[in-house]
């Protein structure tokens, strides 16, 4: 028999709160416990779903040899003290419906869970994946007053990620090896930059030919929708969750990466009062630095038109909220 201690040790582990427990929040859920992480919190609208997926994903855990605990719950109160938050309430794409078709109702659902998160966990780093994400990201950097280093969103490291596939797949090299960055907006403006693109440090410009590195661009650009499509029931997961996590493993673990996320910027890239895909360093206090690369005239041109269809959706979405 294992006799319990009389006065119990409260040892308090991170925890990561997933506002949103569906196909990306649950999946989220999921690497986060399963890489020993951090203690996970599902939040969902939804009575009892969250509840049956903690259950589930608990159920795992002599399986898949970790300890974290799990909760599923439809209040805010169970979110607190959370280190991380991360949003992914809200709509995904349906078939031929581009992410700023989701502006109107997400707008609405973003804003009011940061505010409820944020009333719970004032300390938390705040990470958002709903879509359209610059604009979910600008909406709630406003609706809980954090300061820029606090508040990011996730699309730069799947856009990157997806954009590595498709060049690891063209050469038949490992994925790993591949390197490559994402900028600006998470849609059909987001900025592959191919020059910085590399398999373990040569250039692709090396290895392929223009027309090659064009098509893989346009592919990775239109990457979220090839799925949309193929799949008819919904956007991508996996990718999703993988990416996010990555962020949240780079938080808690102080690890400094360099990854492309989208961030508050103040004159950086020559933008003001905009969120936008920028490289940043990630660790335990947030974003602890940005990268302000010496782009060529063609991609700062197109990451200021990038900003340019960012900033118009703001100003939309701050229309409807006001409404
Ligand atoms: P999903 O439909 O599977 O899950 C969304 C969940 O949000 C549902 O369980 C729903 O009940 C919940 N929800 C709705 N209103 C809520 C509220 N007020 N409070 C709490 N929960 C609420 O969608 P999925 O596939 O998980 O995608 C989630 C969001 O992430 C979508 O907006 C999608 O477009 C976006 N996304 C963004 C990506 C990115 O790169 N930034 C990548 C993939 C998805
Ligand atoms: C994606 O890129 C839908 O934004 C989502 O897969």
């Amino acid at each position: 028999m294992i006799s319990s201690s009389d006065s119990p040790i409260l040892c308090r582990l991170p925890r990561v709160s997933i506002i949103g427990a569906g196909r990306v929040g649950s999946t989220l859920a999921q690497r986060v416990a399963e890489k020993n992480l951090a203690d996970v919190v599902l939040l969902d609208i939804v009575e009892g779903m969250p509840q049956g997926l903690a259950l589930d994903l608990l159920e795992a855990r002599g399986i898949e040899l970790h300890n974290r605990q799990i909760v599923g719950t439809n209040n805010y109160a169970d979110t607190s003290g959370s280190q991380i938050v991360v949003i992914t309430a809200g709509l995904p794409r349906k078939p031929g419906m581009s992410r700023d078709d989701l502006l109107k109702t997400n707008a609405k659902i973003v804003v009011e869970a940061a505010k409820q998160a944020i009333a719970h966990s004032p300390n938390a780093i705040f990470i958002v994946v709903t879509n359209p994400l610059d604009v979910m990201t600008y909406l709630a950097w406003q609706a809980t007053g954090l300061p820029r280093d606090r508040i990011m969103g996730m699309a730069g490291v799947l856009d990157s990620a997806r954009f590595e596939t498709f060049i690891a797949l063209e050469l038949g090299v490992l994925p790993a090896d591949v390197k490559a960055m994402v900028l600006g907006s998470h849609g059909d403006l987001m900025v592959p930059l191919s020059r910085y693109a590399t398999v373990n440090g040569v250039p692709i410009t090396e290895l392929l030919d223009t027309a090659t590195i064009e098509r893989l661009v346009e592919r990775t650009r239109n990457g979220g929708a090839e799925i949309v499509e193929l799949m008819q029931t919904g956007g991508a997961f996996f990718a999703p969750a993988s990416a996010t996590s990555v962020m949240v493993e780079s938080i808690l673990l102080n690890q400094s990466r360099l990854l492309p996320v989208a961030t508050y910027l103040q004159g950086e890239y020559g933008l003001e009062d905009i969120v936008i895909g920028v490289p940043c360093r990630l660790g335990c206090g947030g974003i602890e630095g940005i990268v302000d690369l010496h782009l060529t005239d063609g991609e700062r041109e197109a990451l200021q038109t990038s900003a340019q269809s960012v900033r118009n959706n703001i100003d939309r979405a701050q229309e409807i909220l006001a409404i």
